[in-house]
């Protein structure tokens, strides 16, 4: 395990998160910019990027997708049935993939794991099938593991993903409401096995009430550094 990252992580609020590889390039996380409440005014309109991963299709996750993508033409890396939705809305650079692929992707690789949670894609009025959530892995040019697990629950294979990847930081909600709270992400850092945690999906909204100073000591008992940073606030970068 590695304890820093020449890369920098950036938290936009809510899940959106923005990583700048020590190469220089720059991969956004489920990019929800413009509607957010919670991502700094000065980062709305995104800055020129080279990838955007999708955990999922729910509209907090999915976000500018498709006008940034537009604009910059970065690599979207998301499931098939999302790749197969984005492209019917003339994106381009999609690369459709499933849970257990990796991807070269920005001097990375990243790695599609497992969510519990849905994955519906609001299309018109409607709801059309978005394939499954995921979370992603993600190792950076110098060998940090990042893990963005998306919207999710707790569930027993996050043991497998502590195993398989050994990742160095995770980015975990811990709201509730729609995905895990403060018991059951302590839980997640468990088995996981990670030993640095970075509370994301809380607070946006009033319901999505789980504190980082709730997830603080409820991990007490761990060897986990749980590090609250500010929305617009970084961490890494050679620090
Ligand atoms: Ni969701
Ligand atoms: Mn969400």
């Amino acid at each position: 395990m590695l304890d820093a990252t020449t890369s920098r992580l950036t938290w936009l609020g809510h899940a959106t998160v923005r990583i700048e590889t020590s190469e220089g390039k720059v991969i956004y996380i489920d990019p929800w910019l413009q509607g957010n409440p919670a991502c700094p005014e000065s980062e709305k309109k995104g800055r020129k990027m080279d990838a955007i991963l999708l955990t999922h299709a729910h509209f907090d996750h999915l976000g500018d997708t498709v006008e940034l993508a537009r604009q910059h033409k970065p690599q979207v890396i998301c499931n098939h049935e999302i790749s197969v939705w984005l492209e019917s809305q003339g994106v381009e650079n999609v690369v459709g993939m499933n849970k257990g692929g990796t991807v070269e992707v920005a001097g990375c690789r990243a790695t599609m794991v497992s969510a519990d949670h849905s994955c519906g894609l609001q299309d018109g009025d409607g709801i059309v099938y978005g394939g499954e959530a995921s979370g992603f892995v993600l190792t950076l040019p110098d060998g940090f593991r990042v893990y963005h697990a998306g919207d999710t629950n707790v569930f027993g294979d996050m043991a497998l993903i502590g195993e398989l990847y050994q990742p160095d930081l995770a980015f975990l909600p811990i709201g509730g409401h729609y995905t895990m709270s403060p018991l059951e992400a302590a839980h997640a850092l468990k088995l996981l096995r990670v030993r640095r945690v970075v509370p994301i999906h809380f607070g946006t909204f009033p319901i999505l009430n789980g504190t980082p100073a709730e997830l603080r000591e409820r991990a007490a008992g761990l060897d986990v550094e749980v590090i609250e940073m500010e929305r617009g606030g970084s961490w890494g970068g050679g620090r």
